[in-house]
C-alpha cells in the first residue's frame, strides 16, 4: 500500500472511481502484457479494443526490434485511449538495457567506470530518448549479481560486488524515473530479476540455482533493496527457480521479502512466457501429471504469489476468470493486481495526458544529439580497463609510423555495440578501425587486414545470427585470412589486433563451456605475436575471458567491453593518449575456467594455504593450478603511476555508534593526469558466522595531476560492519575488524581496529537480536 498522502489518496480516489466501472474481463485485461509486431495484428488490435491489454513492449517493426520516432507507438496509444469503451492508456515498455538509440557500453563495462554520475547519465539520456519516443516503462537497471563468468547475462549485470552494484542499481533509477515519474521526459524503471538469477548452475542460462537463505540476503538482494529506496517504479520476477521454488510463484519472495521486509509499492511483472513454463518447471500441475488445464493452475499460483503483470503468458488473461468461478482465485487479488498496473499509469502521469511522452519534436532534438554522442565517447572511454602496459607501449605515438589494425572486430560497426541494443540501429557505432583513422591524425599509415573469423565454427556462428546476421564466415580460408594479416603485420611498427567475442556471445541465453578469445581469434594471435612485432590487444567482450596465455605473451591489453555507439572513437582516444585508462575491472577475471564460480569475497576456509605455491590439502590448491585470477576484482592500469601511503585512522578502539575515520594518501608519481579508483574493504576476522575475506564499503574516484597528492579518507560506521547473521538479521559483532585501502582487491594497506559494542542502553538491547534485513 502506498503510505497515505494528500496525492496518493487523490490517487486512489481516482482509481478506486475507475475500478468501479471496469468489467470482471477489462481489470483481468490490465494484467495482460505483450509484444506484437506493428502494424499490430487483428488478433491483438481487437485485445487492445477491447481493453484486453494493459501494456505493450518491445513493439517489432517489420518484424524487427526497432522505435524510429513517435509515430509508431502513438497509433497503438491513440487505439486504446479511443477505441476501447474505457480509454485507459498503455504502459508502453522496451528494454532499454545501456542506452536506447544512443547506445553506451554494455552494464558490465559501464560498471567498470565506477562513476555514479557516468552511470545515471546513461539511464538519463535512455529516459529523453526512449520517452520522446513514447515510451514510458523500460526493463532496466538489471542488477543481478553475476560470479560466473560462463553465464552470458553476467554483460547485463554490474560485476560481482553487492555494494558497487547497489550504488549503481539507484542511480540507474534516479536517471530514468528524474524526481517525478508524471514528467514526459521521465521513464518508470523495471529492477530485475528477483531473485538470484545470476547464480545459475554450471553457469547456465535459466538453470536452477541453489543457495543458502544467508548467502542470498547477503549478496544478491542487496541491490534490488538499493533500487526500491531509489523508488523503483517496477520489478521483474527471475526465470529461475531457487532452492526448488521458480520466483514467480513465490510468495515469500513477492509478499515478505519485496512487500513486507523491502516495503515495495509498486507494480511487479513476469518475465517473457515465465508463468506458463512453471509447467516445465513441474509445478504447474495440480493434478501431479494430468491436470487438464496446467496454464489455469499455474496463472492462478503466480498471482497469489505476488504476480501482477503477465508478459506473453497468456494465462492471466485466459484463465483468471475461470479461476475465480472455480474459488481458485479471490476477486481481491485480480482488482490488488488491477489496481497496481492502474497506479503505474497514473503516477506516470498516463490519465491526465495517454500522449504525454510522444513528441516528434522532441525526438528530433534528443535522439542521438550531438551531446549524448559526446557522453556516450566519454563514458566509453572510461569504461574500458587497461590490464597490461609493458614498457609502456601504450600510448601510441602519433609519429610517422604505420599501425596494422587486425583481427575480425577492428572494421565492425555492429558488434562494438553489444548485447541488448536493438535500439541503436538508428545508425551503426563507429568502428575502432574509423576511430583510429579519426584520431590518429595524418603523419600515422593505418592498414587494415581481418585476420580470422569471429568463429569458424558453424553451429556457433548459426546461434551468433539467430536474431539477424551479425557474424559471418569469410568466403577465404582461415589460414589466408592470417597470411594476409601477417603481411600487414610485416609491413606496420605496430599491431593493434582487435579480438574478442561477438555480440551474441554474451546477453541472454549465450553461456560458454570455454571463455577464451574464440580459437579461430587465438591462432591469429598467436600468429601475430610470433612475428616479434609489437602487439597491443584491444578487446571486446561481455564476460571475463581467460586471458593466461595473453597475460603471459601480449605486452598490452586493453578491455573495451562492448563501448557502443562511439566506442570507436573511444577506444582509440585511450591508445593515442587523448584520454588515460581510469576503468578497473568489476569482476574477476579468472586464470582458467575451472576456478568458476569465483569472486574476491569468498568465505574462509580452513586450509586456506599460502598464496604463492599453495600445497596440497588447502583450499588455494588445484593440482593443476591455483585459485589465483588472471586479474582480481578492482583491477585496472593507467598511463601513469600511483603510490599509497599507509591507512591512518582517527582511533583503533572504537565504541556503539562512533565513526571511524580511515584515509590514505595517494600520489600521482607519474607524468601525466589521471584518475584512480580508491576502494575500502572491511573484513571480520572473527565471528558466529564465516565471514567473506573481505567486502568492498566504500570506493572514490579522485583525479591527479602530475605530483599531486590527494588524502581521501573514508567514514565508516557499525553499518559497513554488519552481516546477516544466522537468523537471517543485519547485525555486528564486537571484535577485531581489517580496514583495507588500495588499488585493487588483491592489493590493499591495512590497519586492524577494534570496535566494541559500548554500553548498554535500552534502545540497544531491544536491537539486540539485530535488525530487519533492508535496514542496512
Ligand atoms: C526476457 C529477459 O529475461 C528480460 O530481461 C527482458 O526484459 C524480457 N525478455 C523482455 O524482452
Amino acid at each position: 500500500m502506498n503510505a497515505s498522502t494528500p496525492a496518493t489518496n487523490k490517487m486512489n480516489i481516482f482509481i478506486n472511481d475507475l475500478m468501479k466501472k471496469m468489467t470482471l474481463q477489462e481489470r483481468i485485461g490490465q494484467l495482460n502484457l505483450v509484444t506484437s509486431n506493428i502494424p499490430l495484428s487483428a488478433h491483438i488490435a481487437g485485445d487492445v479494443r477491447k481493453g484486453s491489454v494493459g501494456g505493450m513492449f518491445g513493439a517489432l517493426v517489420g518484424g524487427k526490434f526497432a522505435m524510429t520516432g513517435p509515430e509508431p507507438l502513438h497509433e497503438i496509444q491513440k487505439m486504446a485511449v479511443e477505441e476501447s469503451r474505457l480509454g485507459i492508456p498503455l504502459l508502453l515498455g522496451y528494454d532499454v538495457i545501456h542506452g536506447h538509440q544512443t547506445v553506451f557500453p554494455i552494464p558490465l563495462g559501464l560498471s567498470c567506470s565506477w562513476n555514479l554520475r557516468h552511470v545515471e547519465t546513461t539511464a538519463r539520456v535512455g529516459a529523453l530518448e526512449a520517452s520522446a519516443n513514447g515510451l514510458n516503462w523500460v526493463f532496466s537497471p538489471m542488477v543481478d549479481i553475476g560470479r560466473d563468468a560462463r553465464w552470458g547475462r553476467i554483460a547485463e549485470g554490474s560485476g560481482e560486488d553487492p555494494h558497487l552494484g547497489s550504488q549503481i542499481a539507484a542511480a540507474m533509477v534516479k536517471g530514468y524515473q528524474g524526481d517525478d515519474l508524471s514528467h514526459p521526459d521521465n521513464v518508470m524503471a523495471c529492477v530485475k530479476h528477483l531473485g538470484g538469477y545470476g547464480a545459475p548452475e554450471g553457469g547456465r542460462d535459466y538453470n536452477s540455482i541453489d543457495m543458502s537463505a544467508r548467502r542470498f540476503h547477503e549478496f544478491y538482494l542487496p541491490p534490488f533493496i538499493a533500487a526500491i529506496k531509489a523508488g523503483v517504479g517496477s520489478v521483474m520476477m527471475s526465470f529461475s527457480s531457487v532452492n526448488g521454488i521458480p520466483s514467480h510463484a513465490d510468495e515469500k519472495m513477492m509478499r515478505g521479502f519485496l512487500r513486507k521486509q523491502a516495503g515495495f509499492t509498486g507494480l511487479v511483472a513476469s518475465d517473457f512466457n515465465a508463468i506458463p513454463e512453471m509447467i516445465q518447471h513441474g509445478i504447474g500441475d495440480a493434478r501431479g501429471g494430468i491436470d487438464e488445464n496446467p496454464l489455469q493452475t499455474v496463472s492462478a499460483v503466480s498471482l497469489k504469489a505476488g504476480v501482477q503483470m503477465d508478459m506473453m503468458g497468456w494465462g492471466f488473461l485466459t484463465t483468471l476468470e475461470k479461476s475465480l468461478a472455480e474459488g481458485k482465485v479471490s476477486e481481491s487479488l485480480i482488482d490488488e493486481a488491477c489496481r497496481a498496473v492502474l497506479e503505474a499509469k497514473y503516477k506516470l502521469g498516463l490519465f491526465e495526458d495517454p500522449f504525454n511522452r510522444f513528441s516528434a519534436e522532441k525526438a528530433a532534438r534528443h535522439i542521438r544529439a550531438p551531446e549524448f554522442h559526446r557522453a556516450a565517447r566519454e563514458i566509453a572511454g572510461d569504461s574500458c580497463v587497461l590490464l597490461k602496459n609493458d614498457n609502456d607501449i601504450l600510448p601510441l605515438k602519433k609519429a610517422d609510423i604505420t599501425i596494422a589494425v587486425v583481427g575480425p572486430l577492428a572494421d565492425d560497426e555492429d558488434n562494438i555495440l553489444g548485447p541488448w541494443s536493438f535500439g541503436g540501429f538508428g545508425g551503426k557505432a563507429v568502428s575502432v578501425l574509423e576511430g583510429i583513422r579519426n584520431v590518429a591524425g595524418d603523419c600515422v599509415n593505418v592498414i587494415h587486414a581481418k585476420g580470422a573469423n569471429i568463429a569458424d565454427d558453424q553451429r556457433m556462428v548459426d546461434l551468433l545470427n539467430f536474431a539477424g546476421p551479425k557474424v559471418d564466415i569469410d568466403a577465404r580460408s582461415p589460414s589466408d585470412l592470417i597470411a594476409e594479416a601477417l603481411v600487414a603485420a610485416g609491413k606496420s611498427d605496430i599491431v593493434v589486433a582487435v579480438l574478442g567475442e561477438g555480440a551474441e556471445m554474451s546477453g541472454e541465453a549465450a553461456s560458454r563451456l570455454d571463455i577464451g578469445i574464440p580459437p579461430s581469434q587465438r591462432k591469429l594471435l598467436e600468429a601475430l605475436a610470433a612475428t616479434g612485432k609489437p602487439v597491443v590487444l584491444v578487446l571486446m567482450n561481455g564476460r571475463p575471458l581467460t586471458l593466461q596465455w595473453e597475460k603471459e605473451n601480449i605486452p598490452a591489453i586493453l578491455v573495451t567491453w562492448f563501448g557502443g555507439t562511439e566506442a570507436g572513437n573511444a577506444i582509440a582516444d585511450l591508445l593515442f593518449g587523448n584520454r588515460n585508462p581510469s576503468g578497473k575491472l568489476t569482476t574477476t577475471f579468472p586464470a582458467h575456467v575451472g576456478q568458476i564460480p569465483n569472486s574476491y569475497y569468498h568465505l574462509k576456509t580452513g586450509r586456506p594455504g599460502p598464496k604463492a605455491d599453495p600445497s596440497k590439502y588447502t583450499t588455494r590448491c588445484y593440482l593443476d593450478g591455483t585459485t589465483a585470477p588472471s586479474f582480481p576484482f578492482g583491477y585496472g592500469l593507467s598511463y601513469t603511476s600511483f603510490a599509497y601511503g599507509p591507512v591512518t585512522v582517527d582511533k583503533t578502539a572504537l565504541k556503539g555508534n562512533d565513526t571511524l575515520k580511515a584515509s590514505v594518501t595517494v600520489t600521482n608519481t607519474g607524468a601525466r593526469a589521471g584518475e584512480e579508483v580508491v576502494q575500502m574493504y572491511v573484513t571480520d576476522p572473527v565471528a558466529s558466522i564465516a565471514q567473506p575475506v573481505k567486502l568492498l564499503k566504500g570506493f572514490q574516484k579522485i583525479s591527479l595531476q602530475p605530483g599531486e597528492e590527494k588524502t581521501v579518507t573514508f567514514a565508516i560506521t557499525p553499518e559497513d560492519l554488519k552481516f546477516t547473521n544466522a537468523k537471517l538479521r543485519r547485525a555486528w559483532e564486537a571484535g577485531q575488524f581489517i580496514i583495507g585501502i588500495g588499488r585493487n582487491s588483491d592489493d590493499l594497506q591495512t590497519q586492524p581496529i577494534t570496535w566494541d559494542k559500548g554500553p548498554k542502553t535500552p534502545a540497544r538491547r531491544a536491537r539486540k537480536s539485530g535488525q530487519s534485513l533492508v535496514s542496512g
